[in-house]
Parts: C-alpha cells; structure tokens; sequence
C-alpha cells in the first residue's frame, strides 16, 4: 500500500478508461438507518460527495412515506440540493412519486422493479406484472418531460425467498423497462449472492436480447464480500456504470439480509489503482464517510475507509 493512501496503479488490459459511480449512499444508505437522520445532514452528506468529485448522486425517494419514514423528508431535502454540480437521480414508485419530484425540478428518476414475484408484493405490493403496469405510464410522462429514466432489477442473481433466479425472468423484466423507454438498467444483486460467473452470464444474456453493455449498470450490495469480484466481471464485460454506497452505507427494509452496498471508497481504490479514471478524490470522500460515521454514531464497513481513517496511528 502507498504511503499516501492512494494505491499504486497498474493499468490491466480489457478494461474502461473510465468509470461513472452512481453514488447511492444518501438513498439506499440511508434508507435502511433505524435512527431517523436530520435533514440537514443528508444535504450536507450529499454537498460532501459533490465535493469528493462524484457526479451522480442518488439524492432520496419518492415512495410512501409510511413505507420508508427514513426519506420522508424528500420535499425538505431535494431543494437543499438542487444545483449542486451533479446529476441528483431520485426514486419514484409511481405516478403520485413522478408528481412529487416534477414538482421540485428532479431531472433524473428510477423506477424500481424486481425480478421475482416475492420482492414485487414486498417492496412495491403489487404483482411483477402490476408492478411493470403501474411503471410504464411513468416512464412515459418523465421522457416527455425530458427526464432521464434509470430501470432498476432487484433480485437479479437470487432472492431470499424464491432461491435463485432464472436468468431468463431477469432477461424479460429488464427488456420490459427497456421498451418502455428506459434509459439504463440498474441490475440489482439485493442480497449480495451473485459470484462472478452470474453475473457474465447475464449480461452476455442482455447483450444477446439487445440490450447495449452501455445502458447496463451494476449494482451490487456485499453481503457475502463478492462485490468487487463481480465489479471486476462486469468491467471486463464493458460495463462502465456502477452503483457504490460511500463508507458501505446501505440495505434494503423490504429484503431480509440485504446489507450494505459495495463501499464507494473500496471500488475507488480498486478503479484508481486499475488506472481506470472516476474524477473522485479518494481522500475527500474517505473524510465524507468518516464524517458520515460519526453523525451515524458507528464506524463506517468499509474496509478502505476504515484502513485509511487508521493509517496514521
Ligand atoms: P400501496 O400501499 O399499495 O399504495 O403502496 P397505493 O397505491 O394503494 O396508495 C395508497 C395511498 O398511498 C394513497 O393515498 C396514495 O396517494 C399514497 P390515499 O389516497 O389513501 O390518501 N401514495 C403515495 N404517497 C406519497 N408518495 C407516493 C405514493 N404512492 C402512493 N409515491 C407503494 C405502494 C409503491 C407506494 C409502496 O409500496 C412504496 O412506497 N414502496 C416503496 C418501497 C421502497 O422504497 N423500497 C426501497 C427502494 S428499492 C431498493 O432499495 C432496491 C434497489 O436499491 C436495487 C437493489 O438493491 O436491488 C433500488
Ligand atoms: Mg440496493
């Protein structure tokens, strides 16, 4: 390890020359903290982030607010931050949630749908197929309002109910956001079972039903420590868009042993050292996550901020 908390870089063939991180600490972080967190500390987390060089910032949700009261505050929070010099992405579940972020200018809105039935009743009480009903409508409007649309895939590589999941299911849930006119995918390893080949597989999938590798993002929680493995896979496939929580916040209320996100700092270390470009300046963000912690009242998970928080003593 270099002296200055920064790792040594040796570039690897096959590999982007750059990343996009879609930074989720500030929404599935925050999300899933059982201490409600003050409003003017999510503004403040996500102005640090901006700071720390990230350029898309998951900013909060437009769900029901009895069904995740942690982000209630999304009227409150989004005008703190609006202008901030990063694309502010927000989730909307359905047209009552589009409404709310139209409302405050959002420019940038996922919808959330899952590959298996159980985390569609869980997460959204509806059906797979009620689910896809209730979001075509809302991709709709927000592409005529000129809004950027990301789809996100839960459950992609296995469910905490139904087991594994056919790669087929995935590969027709992610076509039916495509056709609506979404334009990236988010795919979701909720519960952090997915190992590298998984996740190969299904993109060579995607690829295959015509989905381009460029409107495919990774989004990859690390229950079982394989998020940077399966990280490292789909760069090597051409994916140049990954979701990563900075300081490892993260989870999902609605999937139990959903823990945190990929760290932001860890895939950082790994990209910078791979000489792989991401505009993020590693220190600020570890001192982000740090500061994060403490208003959080624990350590951060993450192993890099962790180990560069620690270095000096
Ligand atoms: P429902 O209870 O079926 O709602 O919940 P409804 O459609 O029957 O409406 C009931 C009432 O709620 C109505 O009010 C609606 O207006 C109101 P009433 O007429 O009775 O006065 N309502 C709303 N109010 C405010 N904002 C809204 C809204 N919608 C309805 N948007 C619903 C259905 C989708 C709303 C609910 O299930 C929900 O909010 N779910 C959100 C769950 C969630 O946020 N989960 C976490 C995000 S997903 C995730 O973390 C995974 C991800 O990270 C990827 C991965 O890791 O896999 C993205
Ligand atoms: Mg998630």
């Amino acid at each position: 390890m270099s002296t200055e908390g920064l790792p040594m870089t040796v570039p690897a063939e096959g590999l982007p020359a750059r990343v996009r991180i879609h930074e989720v600490g500030a929404r599935d972080g925050l999300q899933n903290e059982k201490t409600a967190v003050p409003t003017a500390v999510k503004a403040e987390f996500i102005r640090r982030l901006a700071g720390a060089g990230l350029t898309t910032i998951e900013a909060t949700s437009f769900v029901h607010p009895n069904w995740v009261p942690q982000l209630a505050d999304a009227e409150e929070l989004f005008p703190q931050v609006v202008g901030l010099d990063a694309a502010l992405p927000v989730l909307v579940p359905n047209q009552r949630g589009l409404d709310r972020a139209l409302a405050l200018g959002a420019e940038y809105v996922a919808v959330f749908a899952s590959a298996t039935e159980s985390f569609a009743k869980a997460n959204l009480n509806r059906t797979l197929e009620e689910s896809l009903a209730v979001f075509e409508p809302v991709v709709r409007r927000a592409k005529d309002e000129g809004v950027r649309v990301r789809g996100y895939v839960s459950m992609c590589f296995g469910d905490p109910w139904e087991g594994p999941v056919p790669l087929a299911q995935v590969a027709r849930v992610c076509g039916a956001l495509r056709d609506m006119g979404c334009d990236e995918l988010s795919l979701g390893d909720t519960i952090g079972v997915a190992t590298p080949g998984q996740v190969r597989a299904l993109l060579a999938l995607l690829n295959e039903r015509g989905v381009p590798t460029d409107a495919i993002g990774v989004h990859f929680h690390d229950t079982y420590g394989q998020a940077l493995a399966n990280t490292l896979a789909a760069l090597q496939h051409g994916v140049t868009t990954v979701d990563a929580s900075a300081g490892g916040l993260g989870g999902c209320p609605y999937a139990k042993s959903a823990t945190g996100n990929l760290a932001t700092e860890d895939l950082v270390w790994m990209l910078h050292g791979l000489g792989i470009e991401t505009g993020v300046d590693l220190g600020r963000l570890t001192a982000t996550s740090v500061w994060m912690a403490e208003q959080l009242g624990r350590p951060s998970p993450s192993r890099t901020v962790r180990a560069l928080s620690h270095k000096d003593q």
